[in-house]
């Protein structure tokens, strides 16, 4: 009789299974030193860009549309109902040319300027200051400043924070009092201008890194000094020169937080509808949003070298799918419909985060209303919520949770040739001890099973819900504005603690301990 070696047995007992009924393996662990998944890895980014503001968010008081001080209810709710936890403003590229003054004081008075990033339109500066971080307040949102850097100076910045910050006793605390609001909003997040490797100045990053120290060196809300979170506009992509010379050259007690941007597209020159798109383009797509576990892990290993104990947090301020506008929509204001596929780079970009949650402290989905990877557009008085939208309420269990590490080899989804990991999965734990596990297949044709070994964790009761549709370019509209909607799950058992789950294809499933 032929003999077997104690490996090729073992062997055959860990893979066969797996080969044989076509089943991935997960384990989901609880580790001591895991870290939270911080909630601020959920926010949202919106910027004085095409309908964004005006029209998405802001309709003005007059407005026979809903309003509460001229901000659209129903966008309100929305985004109170994805418990929002912070949202970043004004812009963007728009961020480098906003000088706040503009935006304060009786609106009638306020200049116009022109919006010379996006679309050359007027920018009457209706929606300011006040108006933005009001709105954070009615939403329970942390306010994320993203102040002028490339056409500003210091004192305009730091007259901004005392506008904002200081109780009284200065000049700026006085006429934020003048302008109606005698209390300060404590703006704790501060984005050192944008892009400063391009729309912000084209500058390169020793001197961005010198100008950031300065900046850096004035920032102070005297009343509550540390509580200024000091955000250097990071790289973009894979420029990691640029994290390097930041973490090489700013001195730690002035930074906080290091940016990286990195959107999703089949091409830069060459980006496609969003929603009449082919296989090929989705597969290119998919893999610039995977590629950003690629990024993550590369800023990282740099910032760890400068900063073992990670005191400084890596910030995505702006990610998303960019595809080109829709047809007669300006080409300078970004909108773009969202279908399926921008359902699993939600699913599979916010795994990650959650994953990478001991460095990444916080993300911005670009953008918010009506541009880009927007949660929700809006026509009119109408106003729909998009399959990214669902995602990130179907996320809302991973806010500040503890994070189970989970191990795997995802099977592969290949399209001519190449590959990419179809499976894309993260794990956390809630203060009331309750598990949630959140999944993604990303394969445009076939399901996957999974096995997950919960055997550690204690879970007996689970329920689910799924995000899916029956073709992957599938959106809503404004005539079918649910066509894609979370519905419950029950592909799915647990037993003798082991969770069996049937993935349909490009699909995302969220599985909750009750
Ligand atoms: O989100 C649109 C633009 O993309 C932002 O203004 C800019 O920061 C980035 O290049």
């Amino acid at each position: 009789m032929k003999k077997y070696s104690l490996l090729t047995v073992l062997i055959a007992i860990f893979c066969l299974p797996n080969l044989f009924y076509g089943q991935t393996s997960i384990t989901v662990e609880e580790t001591e030193d895991a870290p939270i998944i911080s909630k601020h890895i959920y926010g949202h980014f919106a910027e004085h860009l095409g309908r964004s503001i005006y029209d998405g968010i802001y309709v003005g008081e007059d407005s026979e549309i809903p309003n509460k001080d001229g901000v659209r209810t129903d966008i309100i709710e929305a985004l109170k109902d994805i418990q929002i936890p912070n949202l970043r403003w004004p812009g963007g590229c728009f961020a480098d040319t906003y000088h706040w003054k503009d935006g304060i004081g009786p609106k009638e008075d306020r200049p116009s300027i022109v919006n010379a990033w996006w679309g050359g339109v007027t920018e009457d500066n209706s929606f300011g200051t006040h108006d933005f971080l009001n709105l954070c307040e009615e939403l329970g949102a942390e306010p994320y400043l993203a102040a002028n850097v490339g056409s500003g100076t210091v004192e305009e910045f730091t007259d901004w924070i005392q506008y904002v910050n200081h109780s009284e006793g200065s000049p700026m605390a006085e006429l934020r009092k003048e302008n109606g609001k005698e209390e300060p909003w404590n703006v704790k997040y501060w984005g050192v201008g944008n892009e400063m490797w391009g729309c912000g100045g084209n500058m390169t990053p020793e001197f961005y890194a010198n100008l950031y120290r300065q900046y850096a060196t004035f920032m102070t809300s005297w009343e509550n000094e540390n509580d200024l979170y000091r955000i250097a506009s990071g790289a973009n992509q894979d420029d990691y020169h640029w994290t390097e010379v930041l973490m090489r050259d700013i001195p730690k007690h002035l930074i906080e937080g290091v940016a990286l941007h990195s959107y999703s597209f089949v091409e830069w020159q060459d980006k496609g509808s969003a929603t009449d798109f082919n296989e090929e383009q989705y597969f290119s797509t998919m893999k610039t949003a995977l590629w950003m576990q690629e990024l993550i892990d590369k800023h990282t290993d740099i910032m760890d070298k400068y900063d073992p104990e990670k005191e400084i947090d890596l910030i995505v301020d702006e990610w998303g799918g960019w595809y080109e506008v829709e047809e007669e929509t300006n080409p300078g204001f970004l909108y773009q419909q969202n279908t399926m596929r921008d359902a699993m780079i939600a699913g599979v970009t916010l795994n990650i985060f959650n994953n990478e949650s001991d460095r990444v402290k916080m993300g911005n989905l670009a953008q918010t209303v009506n541009v880009l990877q927007a949660v929700a557009l809006t026509d009119g008085a109408d106003m729909l919520l998009t399959p990214t939208y669902h995602v990130l309420k179907m996320y809302t269990v991973h806010h500040d949770t503890k994070l189970l590490p989970v191990e795997f080899d995802s099977p592969e989804y290949t399209y001519e040739g190449e590959s990419l990991p179809a499976i894309s999965v993260s794990a956390s734990k809630n203060d009331a001890g309750n598990v949630n596990i959140s999944l993604v297949n990303i394969d445009a044709e076939k399901e996957n099973k999974v096995e997950i070994d919960v055997d550690a964790l204690d879970v007996d009761n689970m329920t689910a819900e799924i995000l899916r549709s029956d073709e992957l370019q599938d959106h809503n509209t404004f005539d079918d504005p649910e066509k894609i909607v979370v519905k419950e799950f029950k592909d799915f058992k647990l037993r003798t603690g082991t969770l069996e789950v049937t993935l349909p294809p490009f699909s995302v499933v969220v599985l909750k301990e009750k």
